[in-house]
């Protein structure tokens, strides 16, 4: 057998979890030549097909625990596998949404999302009727003309989840997705990601300071202590049934008890960095 194609099987190991990370610890050099410590052996695994939320205080380490995940950034230790296979350079199974619009804007909203299709070689009428329908997918037919200036924020979400999965990621990383959207069409959103899940089978981990949201969507929270040295300080399974509409799962009597849970976990967590936040503003730092 030769080397390509044994590599070619390890990449496309389905047996293990989606993604684990063992005692990842991660440090970034700061100004004056000093290190600040971001991540502290964090260890965690995300089973194949499952929807984890990750909640924590601002600055705690959430994106850059992505970021790893997606292999854009390196731990300073500890290690990374993805479907079995240590990640050694870009994470070729998942797919990364960011918080910001990341669309070109002088492409329309069909020619964003052939984008990574074109990338892979794909022939253009393939690419393109991929596309549309990916596109349809998402609530946009009718819509592949627009510029992405002509679209609302929320619609602009759905290009940008389209240009994600026509690629056939098997697992996507999304960091704080739907926080710049108003409520309505932030849960419209919500409930339009847990129809895709559920069809697509995706791994999803989903980064967001709202435990509300993490808890409508998720199987399981996993909640961050305040930085600097951030840990897993716990982790709770949601049991809610599915399928779930995030509006009318928020009132079961069982969501108001896992919140008060993990609130309780939380809570002190986001008074430290709010404090340490504050205290860097009081010495006159930027946080
Ligand atoms: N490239 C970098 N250089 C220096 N510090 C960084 C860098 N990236 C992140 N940090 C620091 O690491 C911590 C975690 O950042 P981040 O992962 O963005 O937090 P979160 O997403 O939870 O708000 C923060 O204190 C941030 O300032
Ligand atoms: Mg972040």
């Amino acid at each position: 057998m030769g080397r390509a194609v044994r590599d070619l099987e390890v990449a496309s190991d389905q047996t293990g979890p989606a993604l684990a990370l063992e005692e990842v610890s991660r440090q970034f050099a700061i100004a004056g030549g000093a290190t600040y410590q971001a991540l502290d052996r964090v260890s965690f695994a995300v089973a194949r097909g499952e929807f984890l939320a990750i909640v924590g205080p601002t600055g705690c380490g959430k994106s850059t625990i992505l970021s790893l995940a997606a292999g854009l950034l390196r731990p300073t230790s500890g290690r990374i596998l993805s479907f079995n296979a240590p990640l050694e350079r870009l994470n070729r199974q998942a797919a990364y949404l960011f918080q910001q619009d990341v669309l070109l804007p002088w492409k329309t909203a069909l020619e964003n999302v052939m984008l990574g299709p074109l990338l892979h070689r794909w022939p253009r009428g393939r690419a393109a009727e991929e596309a549309r329908r990916w596109l349809a997918r998402v609530g946009l037919a009718g819509f592949e003309d627009r510029f992405p200036h002509q679209l609302s924020g929320g619609m602009r979400k759905r290009v940008a989840l389209a240009q994600s999965l026509i690629v056939g990621p098997a697992i996507l990383l999304m960091d704080e997705p739907f926080s710049a959207l108003d409520v309505q069409t932030r849960e419209l959103m919500e409930n339009d990601l847990l129809t895709l899940w559920q069809e697509e089978r995706k791994t999803i981990v989903f980064v967001t300071h709202d435990l509300e949201e993490a808890i409508a969507l998720s199987d399981r929270v996993l909640v961050l202590a305040a930085g600097p040295g951030t840990r897993v300080i716990g982790t709770h399974a949601i049991t809610l049934p599915r399928p779930r509409d995030v509006t009318e799962v928020r009132l079961h009597p069982a969501f108001r008890e896992v919140y008060r849970t993990i609130w309780a976990q939380l809570r002190g967590e986001v008074l430290r960095a709010y404090a340490d936040q504050a205290g860097a503003r009081a010495r006159g730092g930027t946080a």
